[in-house]
């Protein structure tokens, strides 16, 4: 939700800030804008749409020419996408880019109405632009913390007073801000990738901590103006880990990164074909003593939950509850201090996931986190986090930081049921070892990438189709399905295969095509059951399964045959394809694949 950067040094600062934010556009691409300074003046140029058209705007008319600034990539909350609303937002004095929302904009904005203030556009940035100004005394630390002392909500802010034009000054809440720093340059960011062209270097700041960033150097103050001295961070990640290197999508290329997104998060995470992860202060005394076992997430990291749910209560036998974080953290949960509750999320800043995680805290559960970004506010927060090592997933729809999710649930998995005894020493090597082959397996399933290019160009035309599946299988075809809809735009839902005669049947026509999902061996019969149930009434039936798994002719009208692997472990080799059918049918319609219409990749407001 929306990116901010920031540059002090030597070079065009104008072509940094660009560089910087078109590695931030899956954040929000609504419109984007950059404040510069010129001549001792800050030059704002700003526009409705992607970065691409601010380019083309400046092309025309000029860009402005200076080398300290800020910038920002914007997904719209408060006002429709437009120039106006746009970022940067303030005035000739004072010049801000903001992530996040101010819950009090209107009481702020009431109040500098009546100060005299106007504004120009329906955002709650402006206020916060102006109540700078507004205290704006010729100290702009003082200033920054009277602002926030008195605003509400979430912030990373980047920040531009006239009257010190060799600096920009940085200051966040909740929503995430690091400061790159280089060697006579400095950089500020709301993500590792928008700066790693230029260093690997960083410091991850704090709530409400304050950077002053000049070319020669970063300071860090609290709000009371006391210096801190912080840890450099290094990011590990390879440069080309930001790029598309070939491949014509980001989604593409980290569909393909998953067999090796999968070996990196877990081998660090197995001892001698065992679990281990005592690295993460994870003891199998702790593991076996939780009552009830809660997963909360959103999106595709919920559908690596409702894996995780299935896997842990077939081999774990422990209780476990899947919930959305927006219907957790709203239904007065019955959570206490013997349970234990996993958040799954990539981004680690989504909103939702990390209020409910604050709720289990003070609940006195304990928490987990699964999280892909490292320093994330909810890795920060989680009382135990176990880091998962997909590297970057610029992408919007997410690929291989599921896959990563789920292969951490496995282990889990895994581990609980050693420690409550539901599994042999044998049993457990002989799994986890399983889990070791599986990246082998996934690279099979992504070869069959062609078969899903053909799959897809049997669905374009389709407006609406159906996911089906059973046990591990509906938790699949959950995922399947929200790639498909939120790439595609064909409107998509998955369902208990089970469930469609208690009503969905209705909907089935021969415009209404059926993706059955079915790898679990002990169910298959079942759903093919329901394959013909749909079949009979017209429906265009494209089947997954397992290789293994003998299907009459003529049960489906496509068939795609799996690798095969344990039916446990088949969520992770029938994923790819899913993904891929998704992915193609999202190019055969022309769609803008890795920036999908009105989604944003990290989602920090509620
Ligand atoms: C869909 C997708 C989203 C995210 C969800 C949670 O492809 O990416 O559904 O999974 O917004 O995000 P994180 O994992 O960052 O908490």
């Amino acid at each position: 939700m929306c990116g901010v950067v920031g540059y002090v040094g030597d070079r065009d600062c104008t072509d940094v800030l660009v560089d910087a934010l078109s590695k931030l556009e899956y954040r929000g691409y609504d419109s984007a804008g950059i404040a510069v300074f010129e001549h001792g003046t800050i030059k704002v140029d700003k526009c409705k749409g992607r970065l691409s058209n601010l380019v083309e705007k400046m092309a025309e008319e000029g860009k402005p020419d200076g080398h300290c600034g800020i910038g920002h990539t914007r997904w719209a909350t408060h006002g429709e996408p437009s120039d106006i609303n746009s970022h940067p937002h303030g005035n000739k004095r004072v010049t801000i880019v903001h992530n996040g929302i101010i819950e009090n904009y209107k009481q702020i904005k009431d109040f500098l109405i009546t100060e005299g203030y106007s504004f120009v556009s329906e955002t709650d940035t402006e206020t916060v632009a102006k109540l700078l100004d507004y205290y704006y005394n010729g100290d702009p630390m003082e200033t920054i913390a009277r602002v926030l002392a008195e605003i509400k909500g979430s912030y990373a802010l980047g920040i531009m007073f006239r009257d010190f034009p060799d600096r920009i000054f940085a200051v966040r809440k909740d929503s995430p801000l690091i400061v790159g720093v280089g060697e006579n340059e400095n950089f500020l960011a709301s993500d590792v990738p928008a700066i790693i062209h230029y260093t690997r270097d960083y410091y991850l700041l704090e709530q409400n901590e304050i950077a002053i960033v000049k070319k020669d150097g970063v300071r860090i103050y609290d709000v009371h103006k006391n210096e801190i001295h912080k840890e450099l961070n290094t990011a590990d990640w390879d440069v080309d880990a930001a790029e598309k290197g070939g491949y014509e999508h980001f989604m593409l290329k980290e569909i393909h990164e998953q067999p090796t997104s999968v070996k990196t998060t877990i081998t660090p995470r197995i001892a001698e074909h065992m679990p281990d992860f005592t690295a993460e202060g994870l003891t199998k005394e702790e593991l076996k003593s939780y009552k009830n076992i809660f997963i909360v997430a959103c999106g595709t990291a919920m559908h690596a939950g409702m894996v995780g749910k299935y896997v842990i209560e077939k081999i774990a036998r422990i209780p476990v509850i899947v919930d959305i974080a927006s219907e957790f953290r709203y239904r007065d949960p019955i959570i206490g201090e013997n349970d234990l509750m996993i958040v799954i999320s990539q981004s680690g800043e989504t909103a939702d996931t990390k209020a409910a995680m604050e709720m289990a805290k003070n609940a006195g559960a304990t928490t987990l986190a699964i999280v892909n970004v490292k320093g994330s506010s909810i890795a920060r927060e989680a009382d135990k986090v176990i880091y998962t090592h997909a590297g970057p997933e610029i992408s919007v729809a997410s690929t291989k930081a599921y896959m990563v999710q789920v292969s951490i649930m496995y282990l889990l998995a895994f581990e609980i049921a050693y420690a409550n005894g539901k599994l042999t020493k044998e049993q457990c090597e002989e799994y986890t070892t399983m889990l070791e082959e599986i990246p082998e397996v996934i690279e099979e399933s992504i070869a069959l990438k062609e078969k899903c290019q053909f799959l897809a160009s049997r669905l374009i035309n389709a407006d609406s189709l159906l996911y089906i599946g059973r046990g591990l299988d509906y938790a699949l075809s959950m995922e399947g399905s929200l790639k498909l809809k939120e790439i595609s735009y064909i409107h998509s839902e998955s369902y208990a295969a089970g469930e469609l005669k208690h009503g969905t049947i209705s909907l089935i026509t021969e415009q209404m095509p059926v993706i059955a999902v079915a790898t679990q061996h002990d169910l298959v019969e079942k759903t093919i059951s329901n394959i013909k149930e749909v079949k009979a009434r017209g429906a265009m039936v494209i089947l997954v399964c397992d290789q293994d798994v003998d299907i009459e002719d003529g049960v489906a009208d496509e068939i795609i045959k799996l690798p095969h692997a344990d039916q446990l472990l088949m969520p992770m080799v029938a994923a790819a394809p899913l993904q891929l059918i998704a992915y193609y049918t999202s190019v055969l319609r022309g769609n803008d694949v890795d920036k999908p219409r009105n989604l944003a990749k990290s989602v920090t407001v509620e």
